[in-house]
């Protein structure tokens, strides 16, 4: 069949959607014509039907990462590649199912409601007093993004972040700094900066819960029973800094979709904020897709696949292909490596919209000056 290119495709493709000011369209042409297919300018297989997005998923051939390439080539021989390595986030397989199955319940058991007001102890925290009855400027807004979620993440497990500006700001911008040296579009001084801060992350973790500061949250019982699991510290470090970069961009840029959304409905502010940040999780989702990488040659979706080849996992188009069976959300992932901070992610999202808009970020002067930052995966506003 030959491809037809309409209107709403022009000039788009699977990698350039991510950041298109509305590539919601093009998705749902995707996923309705061409579920599943080779795109071979990018090198990529394309998964954006539902029902192929959930087979790619749950294949046990599709891993998170290459088989020959377990760490991103640019973060090879740094500190950031040591903690990287570590991460379950980027790893299958039996070697990381024991702190896997320590950690999931560990954030199960973390109550959102409680994470919602550490963000509004922590928004007066950060209150420097300036301004105090002005419009806050788009500059504050995009730091505050990338700073509430994760300072709140740090305070719900118990480190030592919610009592001083000063402690808070730098652990919010080391994190920044390491989430950012992982995008394939990090550049040399990007990855320096990452290597730099996944150094300063392990330091200042490894003080905190060798003092008794961290005594409050559930750390010091993760520890134990990973001890007792005989997993090694080093791992246990390395994924309580992965839980605040996953906190860190995604987050960010639910908040920042939600404020996206109030601005361009401007209706929904009468709406509970709660509501609104589940629509824009729906309809605009931070993470647009994921990666796969084949470990063999086998069938996948009814295509022969090949060891070595990637699939991009458009969770976007499943999401608004309306064409799932179950009205089922994909912007937390799905199977092995869903999302299980997806309930927790939520309310910080709403609690860091509410903090901003009480210090009068306005969602309608946002919405008409902002650009997407570059990401071939996150759909995250900057506002200007
Ligand atoms: C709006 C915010 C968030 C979004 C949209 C999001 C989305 C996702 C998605 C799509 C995945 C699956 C990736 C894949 O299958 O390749 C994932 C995995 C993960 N997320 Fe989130 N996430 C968010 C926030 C969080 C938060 C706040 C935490 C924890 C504090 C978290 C922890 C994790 C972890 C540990 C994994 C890896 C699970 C595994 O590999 O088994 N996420 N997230």
């Amino acid at each position: 069949m030959p491809e037809t290119i309409t209107a709403s495709s022009a000039g788009i493709d699977p990698l350039s959607a991510v950041t298109h000011p509305d590539p919601y369209p093009y998705y749902r042409e995707l996923a309705a014509t061409r579920p599943f297919f080779r795109e071979p300018r990018l090198g990529l297989w394309v998964a954006a039907g539902p029902r192929e997005v959930a087979a790619v998923l749950a294949h046990p051939d599709c891993r998170v990462r290459p088989l020959a390439q377990p760490v991103p080539p640019a973060l090879a021989g740094t500190a950031a590649a040591d903690l990287f390595g570590r991460l379950i986030r980027m790893n299958d397989g039996p070697a990381h199912a024991p702190l896997k199955a320590l950690l999931m319940p560990m954030l199960a058991a973390v109550d959102p409601g409680v994470a919602a007001q550490r963000i509004a102890a922590i928004a007066r925290m950060m209150d420097t007093g300036e301004d105090a009855h002005a419009a806050m400027p788009a500059a504050s807004v995009n730091r505050w993004l990338f700073a509430l979620p994760v300072v709140a993440v740090a305070a719900v497990l118990g480190l030592p972040v919610a009592r001083d500006r000063g402690t808070a700001v730098e652990v919010a911008q080391q994190v920044a700094a390491f989430a950012a040296a992982q995008s394939p579009l990090a550049d040399a001084d990007t990855v320096r900066a990452g290597a730099e801060a996944a150094r300063w992350l392990d330091t200042w973790l490894a003080s905190s819960l060798a003092s008794s500061v961290a005594a409050d949250g559930p750390l010091p019982a993760l520890q134990r029973a990973a001890q007792a699991a005989g997993i090694e510290g080093q791992a246990v470090a390395a994924n309580i800094i992965g839980l605040l970069v996953q906190a860190c961009e995604a987050t960010a840029g639910l908040a920042g979709n939600t404020l996206l959304w109030l601005g361009r409905n401007p209706s929904a502010g009468d709406m509970p904020l709660q509501g609104v940040v589940a629509r824009a999780a729906q309809d605009d989702p931070p993470v647009q897709n994921t990666r796969r990488f084949l470990a063999a040659d086998t069938e996948l979706c009814g295509q022969a696949v090949k060891a070595g080849d990637t699939v991009l996992v458009l969770l976007a188009a499943a999401s608004c292909s309306g064409l799932a069976d179950d009205a089922r959300a994909w912007t937390f992932g799905h199977g092995r490596h869903a999302c299980p901070g997806d309930r927790l992610a939520q309310a910080l999202a709403t609690a860091t919209v509410a903090a901003l808009r009480a210090r009068g970020a306005d969602p309608d002067a946002l919405a008409r000056a902002f650009r997407y930052r570059p990401s071939l995966n996150a759909r995250i506003p900057h506002f200007l």
